[in-house]
């Protein structure tokens, strides 16, 4: 898959009803996506699937769910109103503002070593990776402050969106927190943030939950919802935007007993993404190298996806230490501890944090099923999602669309409801029907014609093979269920 890709599948995702641009009557709001009546159904069946996995089918997980607006100290005890800044730069010919580590990594080879060169004056460090010698040059640069500007330009930085070198501004910082105010009067006495992370709410929440719950060490607590971030770079369609759905899952743990649960979860998570379908070759465990971690980690492993635009990641696994739980007892009235029984003592437990974006997930989901076939010289555009996450499940096609063919298809599809989604579709020829349901995910397909109405047989057609069986219509949920279970 080519990285114009991604074009044809925010055209997919338009033409069948999975993501529409926000605001589009007005002419669209940039990265800002509407999820439509396909795309909310397997957005939906994936955060049940991770519900499931990290909540349902355990013992040792609660969940919760925090309101999105908190006290802005907590803000100020987390370190995102001091730390949770980008670095950005501004092309002062073309007005264009980046975000300084994507501007670097979009540029050639020959441009960031002179750039390595002008700032190590030839003597440069070791770098473990690409990722970790572009972070190094970011740092480098913020610290520079007065004569940042003048480097990027002289070393050649180009302007992506004119391909001209840029004449740039020095970096700057700019802290990604959505601001907002409470009540009538709009002073810094009202301010308000969005929730840049769902963590937090667990954090704040930690001794309701764990006294309520009468969970014991080890345990986690998760919840998914929205997070805002003004992010400087947007951009590949859903990967980063600045408003997303978060699943996250705090695991409390003995200090000592981190790295162990560090490892547990990466692989756990990696696993998680694989039993979503998605081709395994292409997910990976990456660990963070020292310059990357953020400012509450010690340790941090991402899952990354190969995607159209390079591997990226999709989710964060991070040793937090105590680091939260520590910031809040230190600004907050009310102190958080947990009473560990063995050590008959009061302690702060550790966390261990594992950290998806649900779009992000959605986004790879769809790149991972997209296929372009050619049958019969003409082009198949399908996608091949787990059954258990198509929008639909089953299609049912009468081939007339009148009269009792209808009627028996009708019938059928309140069947197959009683456990799957089901969706009747009357229009158009049959190959037409069968096009639009495999552009839409839908594993399976039954056809209703005038046999049906002799001996009470349907066909059903598998969306991948595109073969056809003849079963009888009191079996069909018996079909659907063996075919799902044998995916
Ligand atoms: N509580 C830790 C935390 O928020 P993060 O690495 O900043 O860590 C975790 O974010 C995950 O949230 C990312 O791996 C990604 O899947 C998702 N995410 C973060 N920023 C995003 C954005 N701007 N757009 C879409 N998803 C985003």
């Amino acid at each position: 898959m080519d990285i114009k890709s991604i074009d044809k599948i925010v055209s997919l995702c338009k033409r069948r009803g999975f993501i529409f641009q926000s605001s589009e009557v007005y002419g669209g709001l940039a990265s800002t996506w509407d999820y439509g009546h396909l795309g909310v159904e397997l957005k939906r069946k994936l955060k049940n699937e991770w519900w499931q996995n990290i909540v349902t089918s355990r013992d040792n997980v609660v969940g919760m769910d925090a309101a999105i607006l908190m006290h802005p100290k907590v803000w100020e005890a987390s370190g995102h109103v001091e730390n949770f800044n980008d670095p950005l730069v501004d092309n002062k010919d073309t007005k264009k503002r980046y975000r300084l580590d994507h501007l670097l990594e979009g540029q050639k080879p020959e441009v960031v070593e002179s750039l390595t060169n002008a700032i190590f004056k030839d003597n440069p460090p070791e770098f473990a990776s690409e990722e970790d010698h572009i972070v190094i040059l970011t740092q480098h640069l913020n610290d520079l402050g007065e004569t940042g500007g003048s480097l990027l330009k002289d070393s050649g930085v180009r302007d992506p969106h004119s391909g001209a070198v840029g004449n740039w501004t020095n970096p700057r910082q700019f802290n990604l927190m959505f601001q907002t105010h409470i009540g009538p009067t709009q002073d810094s006495s009202s301010i308000a943030y969005l929730r840049p992370e769902t963590a937090q709410g667990i954090f704040v929440n930690f001794a309701n939950v764990q006294i309520t719950s009468r969970q014991k060490l080890p345990f986690g607590i998760a919840q998914m919802g929205k997070s805002f971030r003004n992010e400087i770079t947007t951009g590949n369609f859903l990967f980063r935007t600045r408003e997303f759905e978060q699943m996250e899952l705090e695991f409390f743990v003995h200090l000592e007993d981190t790295k162990k649960w560090l490892e547990y979860w990466s692989n756990e998570r990696l696993e998680w993404f694989k039993s979503l379908g998605i081709t395994p070759e292409k997910l990976r465990l990456r660990a963070h190298g020292g310059d990357e971690l953020a400012h509450y980690s010690s340790a941090c492993y991402d899952v990354e996806y190969q995607f159209p635009f390079g591997w990226s990641e999709l989710e964060g696994i991070a040793d937090r230490g105590t680091f939260d739980l520590d910031q809040h007892n230190a600004h907050a009235d009310k102190k958080q501890s947990y009473f560990d029984p063995q050590q008959n003592k009061h302690i702060v437990p550790a966390v261990v944090e594992s950290s998806a974006g649900v779009d992000r997930a959605f986004l790879t989901v769809l790149v991972d099923a997209y296929r372009e076939e050619e049958v019969n010289g003409e082009k198949r555009v399908l996608l091949k999602l787990a059954p258990k996450l198509a929008p639909i499940t089953c299609a049912v096609f009468p081939l007339m669309n009148k009269g009792e063919q209808v009627e028996k298809a009708e019938l059928l599809v309140k069947e197959v409801r009683r456990e799957f989604s089901g969706f009747i579709d009357t229009g158009g020829s049959i190959g037409k029907r069968y096009r639009r349901q495999d552009e839409a995910g839908t594993p399976y397909g039954i056809t209703v014609d005038h046999q049906t109405m002799e001996d009470d047989t349907v066909t059903i057609r598998d969306r991948d093979t595109m073969e056809q069986e003849r079963i009888s219509i009191d079996s069909i949920l018996d079909q659907l269920r063996s075919r799902i279970s044998a995916t």
